[in-house]
C-alpha cells in the first residue's frame, strides 16, 4: 500500500511587487487565481482534508475563494521564512505517510511532474530541482561527491563559487512527514535575512543520517513563480496557450489560437469553429459544429450543437439551444434561454428571457423578463417595458405570435397565442388568441397642406 499523501501550500507571502491591494494568490491566470490552479494541482494527488494551505497577507479573501474546495488552512501571521510557515502548518497536517511542499504563486507544475514526485516515495525526502542558464535569485543545489544532496544554499549567502551551480531549487519537495516533522524545529535564523529557511532542513536530515535526493525537471518553465504582473501576464500566456493546444488537438479549429482567450474550464465540442479574437470564460460549454464569430465574448454561457454566433456577440450565464443563431451584435446577459432553431439578431438585449424553439427576434429589440412561445416572431425594434420604476413585471408571448414592428408592450402583459400586433403599437391588455390587437393613433391626411403653408 502506498503511504497517504498530503500537501502543504505556502501562500501567505503579501507579493509587495504586484503593486495591488489583492493578495498575491488571489491574481488570476488562465481565468483561475494562482491559489486555485495550485489546490487542483494538489488535487491530484491528495484528498481534501490532507490539504493544507498556509494563508497570511489576505487571509480572509484567501480562504473563501478556498471554501468550495474544502482545504484546511493554517494562518502565519507574521512572514518569517518558508520553513516557519511548513512549521504553522503542523498541526492542520498529517503526521504521516508523505508531504508535498507546494507555491501558492508558482501555479504552472503540471500533474504528470508532481505525480512523478510522489510515486518516488522517498525514504526522507526529494527536492526538485532544474538547471537554468540562469539561476541568479534561486538556492543553489549542492551535491557531494556520491551526488546526493549535501545542502540547498540561498543565492544571498552563496560563495562566487556556489553562485555557479546552475542547479536550482525549485522550492517543491517531497517529504517523509515524520522526517520532515521531526527535524523542523532545528531551523535556526542565522542567515542573512534572518529568516527561517525551509531548505535548511536538508542539512538537519543529513546531519541525523537521512539522506535527501534530488529530481531534476525536464522543463524549467513550470517552475516559473509570480512577483510582478509582468510575471502573471507571462504565466497567463502559458495556460491560455496549454488550452488552446489542447482544444486544437481534441478537434476544435481556433483560427489565430493567439488572439482567442479560452479560461481553464471552458469544454468546447468537436469541429466547432472558433474565430479569431474571441474570448470563452468561466464555465462555458460549447457543443460539437458550433461557430462562434470574430469578437465574442461567452461567459458560462451553454451552448448546444450547430449553435451560430455571429461576429461580436456577449453571451452571459444562458443557455442555448441546438442550431441557434445569434447575432451579430446581440446581447444576451443573464439568465436566457433561447430554444432550439431560434433567431436572435442584430442589436438584440435579451435579459432573463425564454424564448422558444424556432421564435425570432431578429433585428433592434429589448426582451427582457420574457418568455415567448415556440415561432413566435417579435418584429424590428419592438421592445417589453419590464420595469415601472420600481417593480420588474413579465411578458408572456404565446406560440405563434406575431409582434409587429417597434411594438411596445407594457408588462405586466399577455399576448395569447396566435395573436397579432399592429406595428408600433403600446399593448396594455391582454390580447386575446387568434386577435388582432391595434394600439396606436390613426393616421389623419390633410391634401394640399403643404402648398397651403408655401403662400
Ligand atoms: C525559496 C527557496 C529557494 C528557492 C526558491 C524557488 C527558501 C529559504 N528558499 O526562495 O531556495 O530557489 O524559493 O522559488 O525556502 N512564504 C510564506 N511564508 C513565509 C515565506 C514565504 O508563505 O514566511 C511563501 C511565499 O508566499 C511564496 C513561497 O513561500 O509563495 C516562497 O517564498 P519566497 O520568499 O518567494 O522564497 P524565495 O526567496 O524565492
Ligand atoms: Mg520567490
Amino acid at each position: 500500500m502506498n503511504s497517504p499523501v498530503s500537501v502543504v501550500i505556502l501562500a501567505a507571502g503579501m507579493g509587495t511587487r504586484m503593486r495591488s491591494k489583492t493578495p498575491k494568490v488571489l491574481h488570476r491566470a488562465g481565468g483561475l487565481t494562482l491559489i486555485e490552479h495550485v489546490v487542483r494541482l494538489a488535487r491530484t494527488v491528495a484528498e481534501p482534508e490532507n490539504i493544507v494551505v498556509v494563508v497570511g497577507h489576505g487571509a480572509d479573501a484567501v480562504r473563501s475563494v478556498l471554501a468550495p474546495y474544502g482545504v484546511g488552512t493554517a494562518e502565519q501571521t507574521e512572514q518569517l521564512g518558508t520553513g516557519h510557515a511548513v512549521r504553522c502548518a503542523r498541526a492542520a497536517a498529517p503526521a504521516h505517510g508523505h508531504l508535498v511542499v507546494l507555491y501558492g504563486d508558482a501555479p504552472l507544475l503540471t500533474a504528470a511532474t508532481l505525480a512523478a514526485l510522489v510515486d518516488d516515495r522517498p525514504e526522507t525526502a526529494t527536492v526538485l530541482t532544474a538547471i537554468l542558464d540562469d539561476p541568479t535569485g534561486y538556492g543553489r543545489i549542492l551535491r557531494d561527491p556520491a551526488g546526493h544532496v549535501a545542502g540547498i544554499v540561498e543565492h544571498k549567502a552563496a560563495t562566487p563559487a556556489q553562485r555557479e551551480i546552475r542547479e536550482i531549487n525549485s522550492g517543491i519537495y517531497c517529504f517523509r512527514a515524520e522526517k520532515l516533522w521531526a527535524h523542523i524545529d532545528a531551523i535556526g535564523t542565522n542567515n542573512p535575512a534572518g529568516e527561517f529557511y525551509l531548505t535548511d532542513i536538508v542539512e538537519l536530515l543529513r546531519a541525523a543520517g537521512h539522506l535527501t535526493q534530488a529530481r531534476i525537471l525536464a522543463d524549467p518553465n513550470e517552475l516559473l513563480g509570480i512577483n510582478t504582473r509582468v510575471e502573471l501576464a507571462k504565466v497567463d500566456a502559458i495556460f491560455r496557450a496549454r488550452k488552446t493546444t489542447e482544444l486544437m488537438l481534441d478537434g476544435v479549429t481556433l483560427e489565430k489560437p493567439e488572439t482567442i482567450t479560452v479560461d481553464v474550464d471552458v469544454t468546447i465540442g468537436a469541429d466547432t469553429i472558433v474565430e479569431s479574437g474571441v474570448r470563452l470564460l468561466g464555465r462555458t460549454t460549447i457543443g460539437a459544429d458550433c461557430r462562434i464569430g470574430a469578437g465574442s465574448i461567452l461567459a458560462s454561457a451553454t451552448l448546444a450543437d450547430e449553435v451560430l454566433v455571429h461576429p461580436y456577440s456577449v453571451i452571459e450565464d444562458s443557455r442555448l439551444g441546438a442550431g441557434a443563431r445569434v447575432g451579430p451584435f446581440a446581447r444576451l446577459r443573464l439568465n436566457n434561454v433561447v430554444g432550439a432553431h431560434a433567431h436572435i439578431g442584430n442589436f438584440v438585449e435579451l435579459k432573463n428571457t425564454r424564448l422558444g424553439d424556432g421564435a425570432k427576434a431578429n433585428h433592434l429589440a429589448y426582451l427582457g423578463d420574457a418568455t415567448v412561445g415556440a415561432r413566435s416572431n417579435v418584429g424590428a425594434g419592438a421592445i417589453t417595458c419590464n420595469y415601472d420604476g420600481v417593480h420588474k413585471h413579465p411578458t408572456t408571448i404565446g406560440e405563434g405570435v406575431f409582434v409587429g414592428s417597434n411594438a411596445t408592450l407594457v408588462a405586466p402583459v399577455t399576448l395569447e397565442a396566435g395573436s397579432y400586433v399592429a406595428a408600433g403599437s403600446v399593448i396594455t391588455d391582454t390580447v386575446p388568441g387568434e386577435a388582432l390587437a391595434i394600439g396606436r393613433g390613426r393616421q389623419v391626411n390633410k391634401p394640399g397642406w403643404v402648398s397651403r403653408r408655401k403662400k
